[in-house]
């Protein structure tokens, strides 16, 4: 599935560019202040920055030594870089079971074959347990190319294949 499809299958899409909302439930056409809707129904794009764990380019430690091809995301199509914090790091390292909470675990991506085309930044972060109890609690963030937030939470299309991950919803990065 390319990431295109992926994300169009993802289901608060379409409000979080506009437009393609109209008719899901909870969303108009017509202005709305912005406390009644619901984070990530918003009327235009927003600003996908907040949603990537601060600093993570400096503070995280960069799994890969050189871009790894994607085998999950669009296979063929992007190359990633692939940076851990601390507990992250070491889940992934230890191929860890059991994934302790906070551990955050940040994919870019880049068109294969050059710097040229940066792609989305895919985050999976373990929050407490309860977050999304049917989904071994991570959270997951898509922000786009542009910098926009695409979509931020439990998101049903990335946990379909990551509950079924060796380690705790972790894939392994041969670096
Ligand atoms: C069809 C299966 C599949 C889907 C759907 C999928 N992933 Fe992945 N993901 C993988 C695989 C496999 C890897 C390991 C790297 C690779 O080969 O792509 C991975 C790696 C990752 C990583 C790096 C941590 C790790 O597990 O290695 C993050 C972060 C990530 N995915 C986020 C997401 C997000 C966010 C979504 C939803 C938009 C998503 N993934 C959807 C299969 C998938």
């Amino acid at each position: 599935m390319s990431v295109a499809a992926l994300v169009a299958s993802l289901p608060f899409l379409g409000c979080a560019v506009g437009g393609a909302g109209a008719g899901v439930v909870g969303v108009s056409d017509k202005p709305q202040k912005a406390s009644a809707a619901p984070a990530g129904i918003d009327a235009g794009p927003r600003d996908g920055a907040a949603a990537l764990p601060p600093g993570y380019r400096e503070s995280f430690t960069k799994l890969t030594l050189a871009r790894v091809p994607s085998q999950g995301h669009a296979t063929g199509r992007w190359e990633l870089d692939v940076f851990a914090n601390d507990a992250g790091a070491h889940a992934m390292a230890t191929r860890a079971r059991e994934v302790p909470v906070g551990a955050s675990v940040v994919a870019e991506h880049y068109e294969r074959g050059g710097a040229r085309g940066a792609g989305p930044v895919m985050v999976m972060e373990k929050r407490e347990r309860g977050y999304a109890p049917d989904h071994g609690d991570w959270r997951y963030v898509v922000v786009g190319s542009a910098g926009q937030l695409v979509n931020d939470g439990v998101i049903a299309s990335c946990a379909g294949c990551h509950d079924d991950a060796p380690m705790d919803g972790l894939f392994p990065i041969v670096p």
